[in-house]
């Protein structure tokens, strides 16, 4: 029989065998993975662990803050300060990015964080995640600042997001594919099972929340109108729909059998170019998606070559199997050619 390969194993030999990660980016995954263990252990234990509710205080975006925004955050920011692998850190969670306080050495690294992704599943017993991403300190930053954040997402060197749902599952690339970890409880490590992700290029099952239907844009309106026209429309097939309202668990579908999601821009707040944050939830997940054959847009171009210019900044995001997010594009370059 062969031995199941864990995280630890997996990543060894991605940095000896293939020279593809460095030893701190190693142990930054293996820190982040730790991490993710300790509050799928606060998810899992839900009202018996006192955790769930609110929290009482807002974050930087205006939201209530949930008490597992602040436990995760902080199980995080507190596993990742010590090791030497980072200069800094930056959370949805936090105003302000999170420097290496000098007590202890620091590395090269920036992480980012969505610490609990879909908030509002949190008392209901559905599906949320942890998002992260990992950029590396611009050469020759000497004092860490938020402006080293703000490099376009093809410059991460991993990312990766943990679900917490009736598995918990680490999905992770380091720029060579994606591949799944599921926590194996007994052993208390994840292991590898799934590699070389890869999600189907055509797609019947869309993800966006109906309820904004009367704000979107008239390329999402074309293309959402197409889809539920159903086989007697333009389409000729007939389409599925999900919406989670945990972007993790709604990729993570995508990444299992395929499908297109979306939050792009609408009329709510005109000004405001989406409602996911660009640096710790469209990024990593646009990385993932790419690395598994999908592909990642605003509806004007690729997410992964947005020039970032503020920490929290939202961006408009349609991704997911690949013809289907070219053709979302594509219906919004013939709605406004010179945009
Ligand atoms: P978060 O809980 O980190 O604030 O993110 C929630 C996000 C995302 O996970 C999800 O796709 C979306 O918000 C749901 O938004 P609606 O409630 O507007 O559907
Ligand atoms: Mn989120
Ligand atoms: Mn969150």
């Amino acid at each position: 029989m062969i031995a199941p390969v864990s995280l630890t194993r997996y990543l060894v030999e991605k940095q000896r065998v293939d020279g593809h990660i460095s030893a701190h980016l190693r142990l930054l995954l293996e820190v982040v993975a730790r991490a993710c263990k300790s509050i799928s252990l606060s998810v899992n234990k839900g009202a018996l662990g006192g955790v769930l509710g609110v929290a009482g205080t807002e974050n930087v975006q205006g939201e209530i803050q949930k008490k597992l925004d602040i436990i995760a955050n902080e199980v995080l920011v507190e596993a990742n300060e010590w090791g030497g692998h980072l200069a800094a850190m930056a959370s949805e969670e936090m105003t302000h990015i999170h420097p290496i306080p000098n007590r202890y050495p620091k590395g090269e690294y920036l992480l980012m964080f969505d610490p609990l992704d879909g908030s509002s599943n949190i008392d209901v017993n559905v599906s949320i995640g942890t998002i992260f991403s990992v950029l590396q300190l611009p050469e020759g930053a000497t004092d860490v600042a938020e402006k080293d954040f703000l490099q376009p997402g093809r410059n991460q060197v991993a990312a990766g997001y943990c679900v917490y749902g009736p598995q918990t599952t680490l999905v992770l690339t380091v720029g060579d594919g994606v591949a799944m970890f599921t926590l194996d409880r007994e052993r208390g490590s994840f292991v590898l099972t799934q590699d070389g992700v890869h999600i189907p290029e055509d797609t019947q099952e869309f993800a966006i929340n109906m309820s904004n239907m009367r704000h979107w844009d008239a390329p999402v309106k074309r293309y959402i109108d197409e889809c539920l026209a159903g086989a007697d429309g333009p389409r000729g097939k007939d389409f599925n729909m999900r919406w989670i309202a945990s972007m993790v668990a709604d990729v993570h579908r995508i990444l299992t059998r395929g499908g297109i999601f979306m939050y792009p821009w609408d009329q709510r707040e005109p000004k405001r170019p989406g409602k996911l944050r660009l640096l710790y939830e469209a990024s990593p997940m646009s990385w993932l998606i790419e690395q598994a054959g999908g592909a990642a847009s605003t509806g004007h171009g690729r997410i992964l070559d947005v020039q970032p210019h503020a920490l929290h900044e939202r961006v408009s995001v349609i991704l997911g199997s690949k013809n289907e997010v070219e053709r979302v594009t594509r219906y919004h370059q013939e709605a406004a050619p010179a945009a």
